[in-house]
């Protein structure tokens, strides 16, 4: 492993990663449709090559339809490394953007339209309370070692002590060979921040006898000893989105429409995991819909936008969001409003780059070699 300063974590626990956010100026505030798809053409004409705008699958329809490539979280930050722009405009969440300062240029400034597009699971797992966890739970595993791995729904900082820690980054379709990459190298995997992603990746390579799960709200509830003598110790972190997929969604869904076939996002429960037909990253969603034979049924099990976006790009196929009118959409990504995209492409024209994600050079060095050992599995 390269030589490198460790991280400061010497951060306050926050809301949003960046509290230094610049607010929608007024002028912006209720501009209507038509002329707001004028402005941001204009825009984006003007600015020509110099930017490269992108959209998570979850934004919504005002936003996709402006951008340049959408797709799923670690496939942008990849299309924002290969493009030539000087300017990428992400419109997705804070980690999506500092995954993409991490792994793009030094000469190319990621903008994030909304600096309040935060996700909640990755505050969940602030580097600065994992840091205290970690201290108990080595301490407790002696001799044996424990191996951080952390999804990419966390923050750079989170992603740069797993590389110190001998640990790395893994995403949704990767998350079994992250944990197998990890027992070649230790004793435990403390996965972070996703408990469902860390069960759903547990039970898939038979570890489910032994798992614990790591609270670090409730002062009583970790037993760092306990934890360090299972295999895989889970942060207790989750996604609001993901959580409200239940068993019963699946169960009532094959008794009245026989016929459906079911994808989801292994962010959800284990039970929605074992009941569904697919389970993949919103990349994988995406495919499975587009790979259906015209008329066949498929109920998604992911964020709503996700969900609509689907129906409208694949007429031929019926799309169903797997909890009806429960389906929900995510706060964090219905931050990034086309108002916020007008505002920071003009002044993206004027010169002036507005909510530009910078992570730490040390941090983000440290959180490259997260991601490049997983590029490595
Ligand atoms: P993907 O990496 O599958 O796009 O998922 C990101 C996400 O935030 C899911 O909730
Ligand atoms: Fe985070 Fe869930 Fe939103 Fe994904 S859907 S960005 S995990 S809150």
């Amino acid at each position: 492993m390269p030589e490198m300063e460790s991280v400061d974590l010497e951060t306050d626990l926050s809301l949003f990663k960046y509290d230094d956010l610049e607010q929608l100026p007024d002028e912006y505030r209720g501009l209507d449709e038509q002329e707001r798809t004028e402005r941001i053409e204009r825009a984006l004409a003007t600015l020509g090559d110099d930017v490269v705008v992108l959209g998570h699958n979850y934004q919504r329809r005002e936003v996709v339809e402006h951008a340049d490539f959408v797709g799923d979280s670690y496939e942008l930050s990849t299309r924002a490394a290969e493009a030539d722009a000087d300017h990428v405009v992400f419109c997705g969440v804070t980690f999506m953007a500092e995954s993409a300062d991490v792994i793009t240029d030094d000469d190319q400034q990621v903008i994030l339209p909304s600096m309040e597009a935060s996700c909640p699971m990755a505050g969940m797992a602030e580097a600065l309370q994992v840091d205290a966890a970690w201290a108990e739970l080595t301490d407790a595993a002696g001799d044996d070692d424990v191996v951080p791995v952390t999804y990419m729904n966390s923050y750079a900082d989170l992603k740069a002590f797993c590389a110190e820690q001998g640990g790395l980054v893994c995403t949704s379709s990767n998350a079994h060979r992250a944990f197998e990459w990890a027992f070649e190298r230790g004793d435990t995997v403390l996965f972070l921040p996703d408990k469902h992603l860390g069960e759903n990746t547990a039970h898939r390579l038979g570890l489910e006898d032994s798992i614990v799960e790591w609270d670090p709200w409730d002062p009583d509830g970790a037993d760092a000893e306990a934890a360090a003598a299972a295999d895989v110790v889970l942060w207790d972190g989750y996604c609001q989105v993901h959580e409200r997929f239940r068993e019963h969604h699946v169960a009532d869904l094959r008794e009245e429409r026989p016929d459906a076939n079911v994808v989801v996002h292994p962010e959800c429960r284990r039970e929605v995991v074992e009941a569904a037909d697919v389970v993949g990253s919103t990349s994988t969603i995406c495919e499975t819909v587009a790979a259906a034979d015209p008329g066949e049924t498929w109920a998604i099990g992911t964020e709503i936008h996700l969900a609509n976006h689907l129906q409208r790009w694949h007429p031929e196929v019926e799309v169903l969001p797997l909890c009806g009118d429960a389906c929900m959409d995510c706060n964090a990504m219905r931050q990034i409003d086309p108002n916020y995209l007008t505002w920071v492409l003009e002044e993206l024209v004027a010169g002036t780059p507005t909510n530009v994600v910078e992570v730490p050079p040390r941090e983000a060095d440290l959180a490259d070699l997260a991601v490049e050992r997983m590029l490595e599995l």
